[in-house]
């Protein structure tokens, strides 16, 4: 079993965007990515956090609106149409999710398209389904270079998502068949899921539900990728899957912290830089 290593990955890519962030700034261009949070959520501030933390790493600068649960949707949409025109932001982050009363598609759609680091404009979707480049989506494009990196290739092979959600399960179904593999999603209402699960090459799970994949619902020698960040009651965090029984059974696994979540930062990184270059006509 080889237990994949995303927070040493995320580590190398990061070292390689600072590289490219200081040529930047040796042009004159200072890369900027503006991160905004509506209401108290708790989780959103840790992940907001270590977003800001990874700017830093990089050399990218990091401006936090932090806007209060009262904020209308004008409001929202207004610092949105401004950060849009402000010719010093490359990137724009909505951290998900926002209180109930505001809508997050109007916010999303509003976001230009060519500073949407996180793939969540309907333009970047449709390209994603086009293949055609665009921002992807920062976990799923993550799990890609995962993919990449350990040369699993998804070519004909069959992978099973658990998980339709418009930030991770549906971009990734694109990821993976823009690969050439067979893709299956499967979700809360699908019926005999063990029985589909079984026959999967490669299993991704992103439902948020701890231990949801036993070790009878995966093949031997499988490839698992766990996406859940799910916290326990005595506050420890832990993925989808019953790593301890599964990981022996499986060809290579993500531990939960320190596998797929590094990578969704180091990619959101990675699109601020090149929302950069592009927005610098350095790159198509
Ligand atoms: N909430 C949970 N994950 C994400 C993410 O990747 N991006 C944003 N904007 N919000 C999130």
């Amino acid at each position: 079993m080889v237990l994949i290593d995303g927070k040493q990955l995320a580590k190398k890519i990061r070292a390689n965007l600072k590289i490219e962030c200081d040529e930047l700034k040796q042009s004159g261009i200072n890369s900027k990515l503006a991160v905004i949070m509506v209401g108290n959520n708790s989780a959103s501030k840790i992940y907001v956090k270590n977003k800001s933390k990874a700017c830093d790493d990089v050399g990218i600068k990091y401006e936090e609106h932090l806007l209060d649960h009262k904020t209308t949707q004008k409001e929202l949409i207004g610092l949105i149409e401004k950060l849009n025109k402000d010719e010093s932001i490359n990137g724009i982050l909505l951290q998900s999710p926002i209180p109930d009363n505001l809508d997050i598609n109007e916010a999303f759609r509003t976001i230009s398209p060519e500073k949407d680091v996180d793939g969540f404009h309907p333009v970047n979707v449709g390209k994603l389904v086009l293949n055609q480049d665009t921002f992807v989506s920062c976990t799923p494009y993550g799990i890609m270079k995962i993919f990449e990196e350990y040369n699993i290739d998804l070519c004909g092979k069959n992978v099973v998502i658990l998980g339709r959600s418009n930030i991770v399960g549906k971009p990734l179904i694109h990821c993976c068949l823009n690969r050439n593999a067979t893709v299956t999603t499967c979700h809360s209402k699908t019926k005999e899921l063990k029985e589909i699960t079984k026959n999967a090459d490669i299993i991704i799970s992103a439902i948020g539900k701890a231990n949801f994949v036993k070790v009878d619902m995966v093949k031997e020698n499988a490839v698992v990728i766990d996406v859940g960040i799910n916290r326990l009651d005595d506050g420890k965090i832990t993925g989808d899957v019953d790593f301890e029984n599964v990981k022996d059974k499986v060809d290579f696994i993500t531990p939960v912290p320190g596998g797929v979540g590094p990578m969704t930062i180091a990619m959101l990184m990675n699109n601020v830089i090149k929302a950069t270059k592009r927005q610098n006509g350095m790159i198509d």
